[in-house]
């Protein structure tokens, strides 16, 4: 094996295709690296602030990442692979690994706001840059609106536990599920999240840092509670439903990792974000894994699994069930009131800055890069975005959610992986601050030198859709239509407003 080598710079950096070129190249057309990095922070009418240290891009990823999946998901999860649902935890754990290397290395390689958008500009090209952008949307916004809808169970389990009045079902299920009408719990917290967003990014981040402090408690003292409950024969039979079983619940349960990647949605808000974005990326990464394994080992420890079935607020529940007493499940309940709004709030963040690096370059309208001066916050993108993840979360119900947003996530990852060995054979030499593991090691094979920097993007890119086929078909007829409007959309309107498009235009009527 030798180390320190790269494949020849094929000094393959041009971005726009000649005017004159053919659709082909001009939906292929890419956005230089050095140009991204460059137009960092700018908006329409002011600029993002960098005020994010190390520290508070960690929170954002554990605040975004932590929360219903644990708190609610898990329970439907457990009837699907019995006990080794913690398996499935391990399973989708490693899917987000292998992803979350690729992320840390485009994150401090290309550190703006647009996440896996913006590094598919600059690698794979236009149109494919807008159709990892539009899953984003399912990944951030249709994501915020089933976290919403977990947070209302929980509400409704705190206000039982406390003075005894839940909201009824008719204003706390989506239409058509348990007689419902609207989900306004959802609603409301989605707008209240977009009360502290308004106030600028800093104000955010402070209020995020203090609910994981809460939300690691919590989860933390259900550990330590439940653990008295943990009964040897509730792990057997370990795998009831075999290993189908453990990888859907591992593909459902894949939602519980999303977010791991926001704090590259901070990356023009970001002091260092060079050094920060990477290191912040693993490191919540890894801390939420674990306590995802933990927390996971105790509960199915501590209940049979079949009792699962059904049950809203598991954690709640077993908390009741152990002690005997409702004051710890009323406890765990409040902890995950706070935890999930925690959730709400970062990922609402992410989606407005993925959208105002999509406005930027042209491809949603500009107001979603209008910066308000005094805030330094994008005030109408975050008051759009808000409303339209509110009116989702009062009317969707959070499984079909959750799905949705699990396999749009998985595409993203997927592309990033790809962007990952794209910028390897076009851009070797450029900085990276973070680097896949491999990078510049190389095996000979007769005469020919075989990098491997790519086996670790291609792991989780094979992980990525090993994921997606496990999802049920439902989800995949969902996930067509969703696509196949996004692409009406970018042919309608981003295709003839890219700025790259109008540039391009430009030179050509200046000939
Ligand atoms: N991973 C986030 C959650 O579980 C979306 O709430």
């Amino acid at each position: 094996m030798d180390q320190g080598t790269a494949p020849p710079a094929t000094g393959d950096d041009q971005s726009s295709p000649r005017p004159t070129a053919g659709l082909g190249a001009r939906l292929m057309r890419r956005k230089p690296v050095e140009r991204l990095v460059a137009e960092g922070g700018q908006g329409e009418g002011g600029s993002l602030r960098r005020s994010l240290g190390m520290w508070q891009l960690t929170m954002i990823s554990i605040g975004a990442t932590l929360g219903t999946g644990i708190f609610v998901v898990l329970g439907e999860a457990v009837p699907k692979a019995g006990p080794a649902v913690v398996v499935s935890f391990i399973l989708a754990g490693l899917t987000a690994l292998f992803s979350a290397l690729s992320y840390a290395e485009l994150a401090g390689t290309i550190p703006v706001s647009g996440s896996s958008y913006s590094y598919a500009y600059a690698t794979l090209g236009e149109i494919i840059a807008w159709v990892c952008g539009w899953c984003l949307i399912l990944e951030y916004g249709v994501s915020v609106a089933a976290v919403a809808v977990g947070w209302g169970e929980y509400l409704n389990e705190l206000l039982d536990g406390t003075i005894g009045v839940t909201i009824p079902a008719a204003l706390s299920n989506p239409p058509g599920e348990g007689g419902g009408w609207f989900n306004l719990p959802a609603l409301l917290v989605v707008l209240l999240c977009m009360a502290f967003l308004l106030g600028g990014a800093k104000e955010s981040a402070r209020a995020n840092t203090i609910m994981v402090g809460v939300k690691i408690v919590a989860l933390l003292l259900f550990c330590a509670v439940a653990f008295m409950g943990i009964r040897a024969g509730n792990y057997k039979p370990f795998m009831p439903l075999g290993l189908g079983g453990v990888s859907a619940a591992g593909a459902s349960l894949f939602f519980s990792y999303i977010g791991f990647d926001a704090a590259s949605t901070a990356g023009e808000e970001a002091k260092d974000p060079k050094k920060d974005l990477p290191k912040a990326i693993m490191l919540s990464l890894l801390i939420v894994t674990a306590i995802y394994v933990l927390v996971a080992a105790v509960a199915v420890g501590a209940m049979p699994w079949g009792d699962f079935e059904g049950s809203e607020a598991a954690l709640a529940g077993i908390m009741k069930d152990v002690t005997g007493q409702s004051f710890w499940a009323v406890l765990l309940a409040a902890g995950a009131v706070i935890a999930i709004a925690s959730v709400v709030l970062t990922v609402l963040y992410g989606q407005t800055r993925i959208l105002f690096a999509m406005s930027r370059d042209g491809l949603v309208p500009k107001t979603f890069s209008k910066v308000h001066e005094k805030t330094g916050v994008p005030r109408a993108n975050t008051v759009i975005v808000s409303v339209f993840c509110g009116l989702l979360a009062a009317a969707v119900p959070l499984g079909e959610l959750a799905n949705a947003t699990s396999i749009g996530t998985l595409f993203a990852f997927g592309l990033v992986n790809i962007a990952v060995i794209v910028l390897f054979f076009t851009r070797p030499d450029m900085k990276r601050s973070f680097k896949v593991p491999l990078f510049g090691v190389s095996i000979q094979l007769g005469s020919l030198r075989i990098p491997l920097a790519p086996v670790f993007p291609a792991i989780g890119f094979g992980f990525c859709v090993y994921m997606m086929l496990n999802l049920p078909g439902i989800t995949w007829q969902w996930f067509g239509g969703w696509m196949a409007v996004g692409l009406v959309i970018y042919f309608l309107y981003g295709k003839s407003r890219s700025r790259l498009a109008l540039e391009e235009t430009q030179v050509t009527l200046e000939k």
